[in-house]
């Protein structure tokens, strides 16, 4: 059967795989490709275990592979026959040269794009769905136009708003599609192709479309202004902590103010993910290159929030278990950066393992998605550290639980089993705020939860 159209897209990731792996399914008309330069990625696509975890995911990859979905590693091929290419590849913080530790490191996209250049025979359209600093797509063209073969490219930013754990709904049901364009003839009529694509699921008023600068930047912004929400509420989680207010029932009440609404204003350990402290790092990086220094230490203030809040954690663990850590055995309850998500990059648990390393505690990690990725995080550390699948058997023998994920089970366990089994005086500090204090207080535990007085045992 001929496909009406050969969309491909370069990266198979947290992204790509899941965005490729929805259209395909909405759009049995299109042939979708997805290629990467890591075979091992690729292999994995083809696999009965994908590379990554997400809710849903498995259902929507293993009905559409093989039809009109596909994973390759024949990236020159997938090019050629292309109509549609995606390009997400990863952007990751610089760590070298200029800007290092903060500008975007953008030799992947370029890569790619010289790639494109070299052998597309015929027009294409180009769209970024990486996350990109602003006039990426000014770069892209350069590169793309650089030799007169004679090809024409068109290049759309569609910045992904998915967010991992919730990944498949996000991409099914999205608060909105953002399609950035030039605004000349040929920039609207590619934007109007990529409408067509996504208007086979995506209702018409939520395909919102700008110019390609305001698209690119307003990716970085709402990745600012989520993640400037949890610093905001963890910033007054500190607070509480010294006055006996409580951060659930602060939350709550300014939640109900109908201009501030009530999402994102969880108080936690600090928020991780490979996203949000890299964008508001390249948005810092770019303020900076503008002169627009106020903007930029505005920006920066997210993230020194975020890292305080992680190093806070530490230092009340420190405190309340007697200013020693040294040969105390605590047991991390979930590595993942948030729930429903094997993915660790940027979780806070691993700047809190490095710091209780640091402290000579021995530690135990349990984590019902993340134990593979979690092992490769502290492979300098082996031998420091024990992983157990099993939460239960990870909390024997331990002085203290320190809850870093969210996931459902950990609120759902027997604690008075756990208690059992654990060294006396036992801690739980709760860097989530899912499980019931009261209860964990009458069962003996002594209770550090996150911007609510402690209950503990001691006079
Ligand atoms: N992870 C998220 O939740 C999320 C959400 C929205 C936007 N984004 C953005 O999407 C982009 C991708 O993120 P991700 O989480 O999918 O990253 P990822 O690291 O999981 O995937 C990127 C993939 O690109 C591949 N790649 C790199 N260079 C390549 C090349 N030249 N040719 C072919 N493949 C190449 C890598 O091998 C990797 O598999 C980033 O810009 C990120 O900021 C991520």
């Amino acid at each position: 059967m001929g496909f009406e159209k050969n969309i491909l897209c370069i990266g198979a990731g947290y992204v790509g795989g899941p965005t490729m792996a929805m259209i395909a399914h909405k759009c049995p008309q299109y042939r979708v490709t997805v290629v990467d330069i890591n075979p091992k990625r690729i292999a994995a696509w083809n696999s009965g275990t994908l590379p990554i975890y997400e809710p849903g995911l498995d259902e929507i990859v293993k009905e559409a592979r093989g039809r009109n979905l596909f994973f390759s590693d024949r990236i020159d091929q997938g090019i050629q026959e292309a109509d549609i290419i995606f390009v997400s590849v990863n952007t990751p913080t610089k760590d070298f040269g200029a800007g290092a530790g903060m500008a975007a490191d953008l030799q992947y996209w370029e890569k790619t794009a010289r790639q494109i250049r070299e052998v597309s025979r015929s027009q294409k359209i180009i769209v970024e769905k990486s996350t990109f600093p602003v006039k990426t797509a000014l770069a892209m063209e350069r590169i793309l136009t650089a030799t007169a073969n004679g090809v024409r490219f068109d290049i759309l930013s569609n910045p992904e708003f998915m967010a991992e754990g919730t990944g498949i709904r996000d991409l099914e049901y999205p608060d909105r599609v953002l399609i950035g364009s030039r605004e000349t003839p040929e920039g609207l009529t590619a934007r109007d192709e990529l409408v067509e694509i996504y208007a086979n699921w995506v209702p018409q008023e939520r395909i919102i479309t700008s110019n390609i600068w305001s698209s690119e930047l307003s990716k970085l912004v709402s990745n600012a202004f989520l993640a400037q929400r949890i610093s905001s509420i963890n910033a007054v989680s500190s607070l509480c902590e010294k006055t006996e207010a409580d951060i659930t029932e602060v939350a709550r009440i300014i939640g109900m103010d109908s201009r501030l609404g009530d999402k994102f204003l969880n108080a936690s350990i600090g928020f991780g993910g490979s996203c949000f402290k890299k964008d508001i790092l390249s948005l810092v990086y770019m303020c900076r290159q503008y002169g627009l220094d106020e903007v930029a230490a505005y920006w920066e203030g997210v993230v020194r929030i975020n890292d305080y809040q992680k190093e806070r954690f530490v230092l009340n663990m420190l405190e309340t278990m007697f200013n020693t850590l040294a040969a105390k055995r605590i047991c991390l309850f979930g590595f993942a950066f948030k729930a429903n998500t094997g993915d660790t990059r940027e979780s806070p648990a691993i700047y809190v393992s490095r710091r209780l390393l640091e402290e000579r505690a021995e530690l135990v990690i349990t984590d019902p998605r993340a134990l593979v990725n979690a092992e490769a995080d502290l492979a300098d550390v082996q031998g420091q550290v024990t992983f157990a699948e099993d939460p239960y058997e990870a909390a024997v023998g331990c002085d203290a639980i320190a809850v870093m994920t969210e996931w459902d089970i950990y609120a759902a366990m027997d604690f008075t089993r756990i208690y059992e089994t654990m060294r006396k005086p036992a801690f739980i500090f709760d860097g989530r705020n899912i499980l019931n204090h009261e209860d964990l207080f009458t069962m003996g535990f002594n209770v550090f939860p996150i911007g609510k007085p402690p209950l503990t045992h001691f006079c």
